[in-house]
């Protein structure tokens, strides 16, 4: 990774509209951050891509839904009451509160000594209804996977599935981390993409393989280089007690220990999640075996990767500055060139259409094209400046594909289209470029 690619990617972020503080008019909110216009696209492509992958081309995959407040009994069932915490240390001095495993024996700030840890609840709590009582106060999910787990029978039952099958959710979850921090990484609100796949206890260990592989392809089909992703496989005495297995899926973000840090969690949970709602409501939804007539409680492996992480990670993987500029044509002013290599399902536009000049002859039937393309994709459109800077723009917000309307484009019918990454130009006739597109495009 290059030198400073930490400031360098914030500060694209910024300056091109991927993501900004949260609440930043007050003075921010610590541990909050807003996807702006292409933030948001980014996002949106990553979560489909999630989907499309993980849930429509498998036939053993139904998604969900479920609502971000849940009964309290839930996260008391689940376990998260009594351990979901963080150690938490206090400088004696100047008061600043850290996360015991993220700080070195001194406090950052001042130099100062710690209090002894204390351990720290990471669930925000907040009150449902006009009247707080105790029974109101109720938390926001620190993570998504509950909702699976409570709704499991229904669909089971509704979708009429046999084991194995899985069930995937996409949504927002929250932690009042001790000490949020390198941007989008660990942060108070985010997003989680779930998964629980249930089986056959025998099936497990199989499964769960099965699911490392299906997900490490699925990080390198969209981009992610080799040098930049590896599995961490926890040792017997780091599992916790009920799994039979847990592999962090880690990238190589520059501020990680030793270069490297969680991206996604693989965990085998055995039957320990459906156990415990089985216990605490008193309801048997366990699964009932049609083949032996008996009820069994499926074992689940839960592959859990987190949206705002795996939009660092791509930003950080994509990233290219080409010292001296990389541009052909006359414009380039030989400056530091930066492109973003983002695969064309995850990039915020798929393409831009820029006419040569802005004079009607040109931008009207660029527009009309623009318009067309529109109807597909998202597709930006920029008739300013020269035609090397527009390429410039395009390349240091990901866009794969640059069409250039030109004047022997109201002769031949043709446009110019431009790779972002090779910078090869094709001649693609105008009634060809949906197809053209579609096939470049193709995920
Ligand atoms: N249901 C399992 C679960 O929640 P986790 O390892 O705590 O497991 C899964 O979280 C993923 O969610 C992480 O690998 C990470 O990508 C993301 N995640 C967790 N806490 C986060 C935070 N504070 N900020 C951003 N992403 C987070």
């Amino acid at each position: 990774m290059q030198e400073n690619i930490m400031e360098k990617i914030v500060s694209l972020a910024k300056r091109r509209g991927f993501v900004f503080q949260g609440s930043e008019l007050y003075g921010g909110l610590q541990g909050t951050w807003d996807y702006g216009p292409l933030g948001v696209l980014m996002k949106n492509n990553i979560k489909a891509a999630w989907w499309k992958k993980n849930i429509q081309e498998r036939g053993d995959m139904v998604g969900l839904d479920a609502a971000i407040l849940m009964n309290r009994k839930v996260w008391e069932a689940s376990g998260h009451t009594k351990f979901m915490f963080d150690d938490l240390v206090e400088c004696k001095a100047c008061h600043h509160r850290f996360r015991k495993d993220k700080v070195g024996p001194k406090c950052p700030d001042c130099g100062g000594d710690f209090s002894d840890a204390k351990p720290f609840n990471l669930m925000l709590e907040t009150v449902v209804g006009p009247v707080a009582s105790d029974d109101a106060k109720i938390f926001l999910r620190p993570e998504t996977a509950q909702g699976i787990f409570v709704d499991y029978q229904l669909i089971q039952e509704t979708t009429r599935r046999k084991l194995p099958f899985g069930v995937g959710q996409i949504g927002k979850s929250f932690r009042n981390e001790i000490t949020p921090g390198n941007f989008v990484f660990r942060v108070r609100e985010f997003e989680q993409m779930e998964i629980e796949y249930f089986c056959r206890p025998e099936e497990g260990m199989t499964k769960y393989e099965e699911w490392r592989q299906a997900r490490l392809a699925w990080w390198l089909g969209l981009g992610i280089k080799k040098d930049n992703i590896r599995f961490y496989e926890y040792k017997k005495e780091e599992l916790a007690h009920y799994s039979a297995g847990t592999t962090d899926v880690e990238f190589a973000f520059p501020f990680g220990k030793n270069g490297w840090d969680e991206l996604e969690g693989i965990a085998y949970r055995t039957d320990f999640d459906l156990k415990a709602h089985i216990n605490a409501s008193g309801q048997d939804i366990g699964y009932f075996d049609e083949e032996t007539k008996t009820k069994i409680v499926p074992h689940v492996v839960e592959p859990s990767a987190g949206v705002d992480r795996a939009f660092l990670a791509f930003m950080l993987n994509g990233y290219e500055e080409i010292a001296g500029g990389r541009s052909t044509t006359t414009e380039s002013n030989k400056e530091v060139e930066t492109v973003l290599h983002l695969h064309p399902a995850i990039a915020p536009y798929k393409a831009a259409v820029l006419p040569l000049s802005k004079k009607p002859e040109l931008s009207v039937p660029a527009k009309a094209l623009v318009a067309e393309l529109r109807k597909r994709w998202m597709v930006d459109y920029d008739e300013t400046s020269a035609i090397g800077r527009r390429y410039r723009r395009q390349d240091e917000i990901g866009t794969p594909y640059c069409i250039t309307f030109d004047f022997d484009s109201l002769e031949d019918k043709k446009v110019t289209v431009r790779d972002r990454d090779t910078m090869a130009q094709d001649r693609v006739a105008i009634a060809e470029l949906e197809a053209y597109l579609e096939e470049k495009l193709k995920y």
